[in-house]
């Protein structure tokens, strides 16, 4: 029986968080430069997108460049912002056919402006696609995000718009770049590493964390339907005890 037949339709996350991590890695296992695994990482994202639709998740949310990114060595973030470039491109159609809708998160305006530009084209082009929302987060980061969260906050109070006594939750939740998306209920990270990089750090309070040895570019539909698998199979307590839930 495959992963997907043993997955239970009737209690799928809505959003699934992902780390794509390892294509530095995988490169290297096969003798080839770094960038080569970045290109073969499309693959996947192409194949994950396309996985997590088809059974019928909502919000898929990819890391796919953070604010610490930016220290690599030059020509690697030159080639990462070209490669998002061509694949937003090329990947337009695909998204269209399946209804997928393409978002992003992150400080978007410190992007290179030809890969700002075509982001937007990619987002405006498939705004009114209704099946799922993929959104990218580039040159993201938790802590910027949170920075700016107290920021606009901050700001609403001092024109007299909020009052310091009613901030709470869901004052923060609005306030969040994610503030249209249910948080994720299920984060997967591949690589083998176990943390959490910066990646939404108050949205992911309660998801169930999942990571796997297995190197991005070879992360494929089966790989996310076991996730879903094993996601399943746990109990989210949310604080409360078995029994009364
Ligand atoms: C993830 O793979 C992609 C990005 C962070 C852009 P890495 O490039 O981090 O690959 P490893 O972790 O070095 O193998
Ligand atoms: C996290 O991966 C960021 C992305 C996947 C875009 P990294 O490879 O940059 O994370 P660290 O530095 O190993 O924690
Ligand atoms: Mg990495």
């Amino acid at each position: 029986m495959t992963f997907k037949d043993q997955i239970d339709l009737s209690k799928l996350p809505e959003h699934i968080a992902v780390i794509m991590d390892g294509n530095g890695r995988w490169a290297k296992t096969h003798g080839k430069p770094r960038i080569f695994g970045h290109r073969n990482g499309v693959k996947a994202v192409r194949e994950i997108s396309e996985g997590a639709a088809e059974i019928g998740i909502k919000y898929l949310t990819l890391y796919a460049f953070s604010t610490e990114n930016w220290n690599r060595p030059q020509l690697e973030v030159d080639a990462l912002m070209t490669l998002l470039v061509s694949t937003v491109r090329n990947e337009l159609k695909t998204l269209n056919k399946n209804s997928i809708r393409l978002n992003a998160i992150g400080d978007l305006s410190r992007l290179p402006p030809k890969t700002y530009k075509t982001l937007m084209e990619g987002i405006e082009d498939t705004r009114n696609n209704d099946r799922m929302t993929l959104t990218l987060a580039l040159n993201y980061s938790a802590r910027w995000e949170l920075t700016e969260v107290v920021r606009n906050v901050a700001h609403d109070v001092k024109q007299g718009k909020l009052n310091i006594a009613d901030i709470n939750d869901s004052v923060i939740q609005a306030a969040l770049t994610t503030h249209d998306m249910p948080d994720p209920e299920l984060m997967i990270r591949t690589s083998g590493e176990q943390r959490i990089s910066n990646y939404l750090l108050w949205q992911l309070a309660y998801a169930e964390l999942y990571f796997t040895d297995t190197f991005w570019p070879d992360f494929n539909k089966e790989e996310l339907y076991k996730a879903l698998v094993d996601y399943q199979g746990r109990e989210r307590r949310f604080g409360q005890i078995s029994e009364q839930l």
